[in-house]
């Protein structure tokens, strides 16, 4: 009887620590050793160690996922639903440089000749040119806005309890995100929007906005990247808000420095009218003025004649 009872418990004690051996933030990591240990195939040949105690720095997520995209694994989980596009469809996704602490390199070249720079989320902020690209440092990200649709609700939400619901969840899901840094939230009710603003002071160094806004766009785009697929579900009075939709802006430190080029044509057409108003006014005043002094001239000479 006595075995019995040390043979379950021995088998019960092998099943938790086997189970403890996963990775939670991140769940095509592979765990294994005592103590555990987690990595990310990144590469051919090339893992990634990770700490799944906090959320994974997107520059090594993204290395992963092009990784996953080029051996031509699945880049969701299975049993995701089918109509849901994979991650290729976003469309920045490159195959970015790491430094050893995960932040990204300033400058990325995805692999090809061509280079730019990037802020703290790995999102280009210059013109694309070629190797020999400068940049200088890696710009910080230090405000996000976050713009999410939810599905069809029951009760309407009330709107004055939907910015703590809202930073409650984000604390809690993205391993303690400082709530604080949950800014302001506009809702639309009829267009079911909801637009967060996620900020830090400039300088701060302390809270990565970048990863926490990555692992909330897959969340509601695709599928979790946690080992745990539960959806990303803000509770607004016992009722859940289930997120369809996200578009996440980013606010550098330093403005980008895009130029003209990839100015739309619209804005192109707007300046074009603009300017040649502005040289048409210049005109008209030129040859105002040009009439004026003639005849001032031709009033002299008469005077003159008269003489
Ligand atoms: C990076 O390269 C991959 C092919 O290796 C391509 O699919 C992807 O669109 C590129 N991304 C950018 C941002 O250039």
């Amino acid at each position: 009887m006595k075995m019995w009872i040390a043979l379950v418990l021995a088998a019960l004690a092998a099943g938790a620590s086997a189970q403890s051996c996963s990775c939670e933030t991140m769940k095509w990591a592979t765990c294994d050793g005592t103590p555990c240990s987690c990595s990310l195939m990144v590469g051919d040949n090339v893992k990634q160690t990770l700490n799944c105690n906090e959320l994974i720095p997107k520059c090594f997520l993204m290395k992963g996922e092009m990784y996953r995209a080029k051996k031509g694994q699945d880049t969701r989980s299975v049993g995701g639903k089918p109509e849901e596009s994979a991650f290729v469809d976003n469309d920045g996704i490159y195959d970015p440089e790491c430094e050893n602490d995960g932040k990204f390199k300033a400058k990325q070249c995805n692999n090809t000749e061509e280079c730019w720079c990037v802020n703290s989320a790995g999102v280009r902020r210059t013109d694309k040119g070629d190797k020999n690209i400068k940049c200088e440092k890696l710009v910080e990200t230090f405000w996000v806005r976050l713009q999410l649709t939810h599905k069809e609700v029951t009760k309407p939400v009330n709107a004055a309890l939907l910015k703590s619901a809202i930073a409650e969840a984000i604390n809690k899901r993205y391993k303690n995100f400082n709530k604080d840094l949950v800014e302001k939230i506009e809702y639309d009710p009829d267009a079911r929007m909801v637009v967060v603003d996620v900020k830090k002071p400039k300088g701060e160094r302390k809270s990565d906005l970048a990863h926490m806004a990555y692992y909330m766009e897959k969340d509601v785009k695709v599928l979790p990247l946690f080992k745990n697929q539960e959806k990303f579900e803000p509770t607004v009075e016992g009722q859940k808000l289930e997120m369809e939709n996200i578009l996440v802006y980013y606010v550098d430190e330093d403005p980008p420095t895009f130029t003209m080029k990839h100015l739309s044509g619209g804005i192109i057409a707007v300046i074009v009218v603009v300017v040649l108003a502005v040289v048409a006014g210049l005109l008209v005043l030129f040859f105002a003025r040009r009439r004026q002094s003639q005849q001032y001239n031709k009033a002299q000479q008469r005077e003159m004649e008269a003489m």
